[in-house]
């Protein structure tokens, strides 16, 4: 097997795991690893132990035997938030300030430490409004990220969104989707759920919750009096707690409440089925369980169409695991590909 250097690499950094990946230009799989995110180093979305983190970003990046130290990496889902707003029309040049004007009163990022990017979206039938969406994040956090990634020696070039990087991977080829008709993409990791609804490729709509495979291996933690590391073993051989009825509400609730906000803002909009990501995303019965609660189509999402994943790779014990837990640094590292 050869690693070139038109080979990308995409590292993402989870509070579970830090997982790599090596694709190569014609969307072949040639390596991937993750090794395990030291319990603690990353907390609530914060970094807690910047040494134990780019300890775990290095093993990783040796794993993959690359040479190159450019990578390609992700802000994760938590430190991003994408709106819809809508100004008065008005000139190019009036509206970079209108829109840093707008974004700053909704998204809860200190102006000081607000990254943003816009596009115009549509503007209303008398042309007098004007749609923008608004992608924004914390410097601080980029800032972070590039110094973790320097400590381990690499550079990352790119750094990519979550919600882009699901949509890459989990949406197939050349899909019709009606206008207003919405797909949403549920990142299930172990601390955080990364909620994201697109209209064809175009995201609409970001949101993050505190809910994660975590929750369920704490609940067993209590229920049966066990250490955590027999808990979540437990679970990853599919032991759910007794409360894991009542977890998985939560996160549908949740889910329910992005939806209903979502559709009070842009009432012609419906969402039509929803695709699962992420480790927790594997947790026994949560596809049904969902399904039920939503009224709407739930699966875990599939990148057959967009990744080749010759055999000799194709071996780990669970694939559908294997797609789950990488879909999203699969998502960084397929992008620009055609
Ligand atoms: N087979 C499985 N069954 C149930 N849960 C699983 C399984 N495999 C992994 N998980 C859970 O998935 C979670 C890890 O998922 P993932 O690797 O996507 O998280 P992460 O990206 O590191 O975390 P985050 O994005 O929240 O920082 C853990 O809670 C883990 O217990
Ligand atoms: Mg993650």
């Amino acid at each position: 097997m050869g690693l070139f250097a038109s080979d990308t690499v995409a590292i993402d950094v989870g509070s579970y795991s830090v997982k790599g990946v090596v694709v190569g230009s014609n969307k072949e799989l040639k390596k991937f690893a993750a090794v395990p995110t030291p319990a603690g180093a990353i907390e609530g979305g914060v970094i807690r132990n910047p040494e134990q983190v780019t300890g775990a970003i290095q093993t990783v990046w040796q794993t993959l035997g690359v040479k190159d130290p450019h990578v390609i990496a992700t802000v994760p889902g938590q430190h991003v938030f994408v709106r819809q707003i809508s100004l008065p029309a008005m000139k190019k040049k009036e509206l970079d300030s209108a829109v840093r004007f707008q974004a700053e009163g909704q998204i809860p990022i200190p102006p000081t430490d607000l990254i943003l990017d816009y596009a115009v979206v549509g503007e209303n039938k008398e042309g007098k409004q004007t749609e923008v969406l608004v992608v924004a994040t914390r410097k601080s956090i980029v800032q972070q990220l590039i110094y973790l990634f320097n400590q381990a020696k690499l550079q990352p070039k790119v750094f990519d969104l979550e919600a882009l990087a699901l949509a890459r991977i989990l949406f197939k080829k050349n899909r019709k989707s009606a206008a207003g008709s919405l797909d949403l993409i549920a990142s299930v990791g172990a601390a955080h759920t990364h909620i994201c609804m697109f209209e064809g490729d175009v995201p609409r709509f970001t949101r993050t919750i505190s809910f994660g495979g975590q929750r369920f291996t704490r609940a067993l933690v209590m229920e049966r009096s066990i250490d955590p590391e027999e808990a979540e073993e437990r679970k990853l051989a599919g032991e759910l707690p007794d409360e894991a009825n009542s977890l998985m509400g939560d996160l549908a609730s949740e889910l329910k409440r992005s939806i209903d906000f979502y559709q009070s803002q842009n009432k012609e909009h419906s969402v039509q089925q929803v695709v699962l990501a992420g480790g927790g995303a594997q947790l026994s019965k949560l596809i049904d369980y969902l399904e039920s609660r939503l009224e709407l189509p739930v699966a875990l999402g599939s990148l057959d169409d967009k990744l080749k994943i010759p055999k000799r790779l194709a071996a780990p014990a669970n694939m559908e695991a294997f797609k789950t837990v990488f879909a999203p640094v699969l998502g960084l590292a397929v992008r620009g590909l055609k």
